[in-house]
């Protein structure tokens, strides 16, 4: 079941998400936590280096798996998804790099999607999976297509999404073709689910997701209507568009 939660402002729907984060790790400081990459959650990993430096959290005994990563660039590229753990958060906060996970992008594809597939359930699941969403509705790299994944698996990325990320790329030839990511089996496995959106972009992905019980593997996102924790946190802006009333 979903529960759409409406913020003034995307700060204030970063704030609300970071506070989420910080009360589970002071409830439980052994947590382990499904992380996010894109343009989307990144003021919210700010709150959390801010709140770890004013010594409101504690990262130190707290885990992480990330929900996926580019094929075919290393993690040192600045592209990468552990790259970008690093520098928007990892680098910034007291966290033990030795407990978080990135799937590696280079080498055996199958043999890293197996690791990756192993990490979503070593030591337990997430206690609180954090999403991003795609303006076609993917989650993580699960794009919209006739048939989804249930586990770990190398998605070939679409149009859409190739395009949409071009933008952190100096050219769009550079953006990565395949990508290594969770299944929606791995994701739906999270205790919780808490996924931020915004921008109009989002609008017909947030929509159907939010406005009506249809679930389709066309808007992966849908599949979190099958969640009995899934939270979803979008601005009134967002809202507007979408024609969500509450
Ligand atoms: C990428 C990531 C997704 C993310 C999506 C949206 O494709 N694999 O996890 O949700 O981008 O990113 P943004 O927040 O930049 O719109």
């Amino acid at each position: 079941m979903i529960q759409v939660v409406v913020t003034e402002s995307y700060d204030a729907s970063c704030a609300y998400v970071a506070d989420m984060i910080c009360k589970l790790v002071n409830e439980k400081p052994a947590c382990k936590l499904g992380l996010a990459t894109g343009g989307t959650p990144v003021p919210m990993y700010k709150k959390l280096i801010e709140a770890n430096k004013a010594g409101k959290v504690d990262f130190s005994a707290v885990h992480t798996v990330n929900l996926d990563e580019y094929c075919g660039i290393p993690g040192t590229h600045d592209q990468s998804y552990r790259y970008f753990m690093d520098t928007n958060l990892f680098d910034h906060i007291n966290i033990d790099k030795a407990n978080t996970y990135v799937a590696q992008g280079m080498g055996d594809a199958e043999a890293n999607a197996a690791e990756l597939e192993a990490k979503v359930y070593e030591g337990g699941v997430a206690d609180l999976q954090l999403l991003g969403i795609g303006n076609n509705g993917h989650i993580a790299f699960n794009e919209a297509s006739d048939t989804l994944h249930a586990t770990a698996h190398i998605e070939k990325l679409t149009e859409s999404t190739i395009n949409a990320n071009a933008r952190f790329f100096e050219r769009k030839e550079d953006v990565p073709t395949t990508a290594i990511t969770m299944g929606m089996g791995d994701i739906l496995a999270a205790k919780c689910v808490v996924l931020i959106a915004t921008g109009l972009a989002k609008t017909d992905a947030i929509r159907g997701l939010v406005m009506s019980d249809e679930i389709t593997t066309h808007n992966p996102s849908t599949m979190l209507k099958m969640h009995p924790n899934a939270v979803v946190v979008i601005d009134k802006e967002l809202a507007d568009a979408v024609g969500y009333k509450g």
